[in-house]
C-alpha cells in the first residue's frame, strides 16, 4: 500500500510543508517504503527509521544508500523520544509485524520449515520461542495462545505442549508443529499452527506491549499539522490502533447526562481515514502477504 501511504504522508498542514520536514519510519525494515518516501522527500527533508532487528537495517541501508537525509536507528519505535525531540518529525509510518526477509527459515518465524525455536526481532535479546514453549507454565502458554492467537483450542494446544516438553524440550519449530497438529483436529491444523505462531512471536518480542507505549511517543514526536499512518496485519493490533485513532479524535468525553461540557478535551487528530484501507485484489496478487493490510491515517490537529 506504498502509494496510498504516500497520499497520506503528503497531507500535511501548518507547520509541515508536504515532504519538506522530518518523517519517521518507525519500522523500516527492507526500507521499501523509505525509498518511495525518499524519493519524494525535499532536500530539507530528513528520514530517521527504526528497526529492532540489525539485519533489517543492514537491508535499508542497502537499499538507501548513503544518503545524508537518512538517519538509521536500532531500536523500537516504542523508544523513539530518546532518539528524536517532540514535535519534531510532520510524518510518521508503522508497518507492523514481520517482513518477508524475515521469513528466512534459520530464524524460526514459520511453521513450514524447520529450524530452532527463536522468533527475536533482536538476536540481542534474551527471550526466544524455545523459554516461552519449554519453561512457561500450562496456564500462562494457554493465555497467551488464546490472546494473542485468537485460537479457540488454546487449552488443547497448551496442554499438548507441557506434556510433549516432559519427553524432553521442544527444540524446533518442526517439533513444535507436530504437537500443535496432535492437538487439534486435522481439519482446524493449519489455522492453529498460524496462530500458534502468531501468538508466539507476538509474545517474544512484546510487539503488543511495544505498539501501546509506541503509539503514543510517535504521537509526541509530531508536530502539529503531521500525518500518522500505521498499517496492520491482524485484529489485535488494528483494534488498538483504532481505538487510538478514535481516542485522539474525539472532543468532549463528559458523560451524556451534562448539560454542557465541563471536560473541555478538545480533538487533536482528524481521521483521514473513516474506515481501514484495504489493499487492491491486483496488490494482494502481486504481494499474498499483503492481504490482510489495513492502513489508517489522521492527521494531527492540536496537542492534546
Ligand atoms: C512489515 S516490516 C516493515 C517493512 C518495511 N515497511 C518495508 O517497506 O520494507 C516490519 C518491520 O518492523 C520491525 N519491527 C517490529 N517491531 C518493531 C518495533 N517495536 N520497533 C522497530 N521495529 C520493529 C521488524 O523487525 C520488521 O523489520
Amino acid at each position: 500500500m506504498a502509494e496510498e501511504v504516500l497520499e497520506f504522508l503528503g497531507q500535511t498542514a501548518e507547520n509541515c510543508p508536504p515532504f519538506g520536514g522530518l518523517m519517521v519510519d518507525g519500522t523500516v525494515g527492507g526500507g521499501g517504503h523509505a525509498r518511495r518516501l525518499l524519493e519524494r522527500l525535499g532536500p530539507q527533508g530528513q528520514l530517521a527509521g527504526f528497526d529492532r532487528d540489525p539485519s533489517a537495517l543492514d537491508k535499508a541501508r542497502a537499499a538507501l544508500g548513503d544518503d545524508p537525509r537518512v538517519r538509521l536507528i536500532h531500536g523500537s519505535y516504542s523508544e523513539a523520544l530518546d532518539h528524536l525531540p517532540p514535535e519534531s518529525a510532520c510524518g510518521v509510518l508503522l508497518d507492523l509485524g514481520l517482513s518477508t526477509d524475515q521469513l528466512d527459515p534459520e530464524r524460526g518465524f514459520s511453521y513450514s520449515h524447520d529450524a530452532p525455536l527463536d522468533m527475536r526481532f533482536d538476536p540481542t535479546l534474551d527471550l526466544s520461542a524455545f523459554d516461552i514453549v519449554n519453561h512457561y507454565p500450562v496456564a500462562r502458554l494457554r493465555e497467551i495462545v488464546f490472546q494473542y492467537g485468537e485460537e479457540p483450542l488454546a487449552p488443547r494446544i497448551a496442554r499438548g505442549i507441557v506434556n510433549a516438553r516432559m519427553a524432553g524440550p521442544l527444540k524446533t519449530t518442526g517439533e513444535l508443529a507436530q504437537v500443535v497438529r496432535a492437538a487439534v483436529p486435522e481439519r482446524f491444523a493449519i489455522k492453529a499452527l498460524a496462530r500458534v505462531f502468531q501468538a508466539l512471536r507476538l509474545e517474544v518480542n512484546e510487539e503488543i506491549g511495544h505498539l501501546e507505549q509506541g503509539l503514543e511517543a510517535c504521537w509526541s514526536l509530531l508536530k502539529t499539522g503531521g500525518v500518522f499512518c500505521a498499517i496492520s496485519y491482524h485484529s489485535i493490533e488494528d483494534r488498538r490502533l483504532k481505538r487510538f485513532f478514535a481516542g485522539k479524535a474525539k472532543g468532549c468525553i463528559c458523560p451524556p447526562r451534562l448539560p454542557v461540557c465541563v471536560c473541555g478535551k478538545k480533538p487533536s487528530a482528524k481521521q483521514l481515514t473513516s474506515s481501514p484501507l484495504r489493499p487492491t485484489p491486483k496488490e494482494i496478487r502481486l504481494n499474498p502477504s499483503s492481504r490482510s493490510a489495513k492502513l489508517r491515517a489522521v492527521r494531527k490537529i492540536g496537542r492534546d
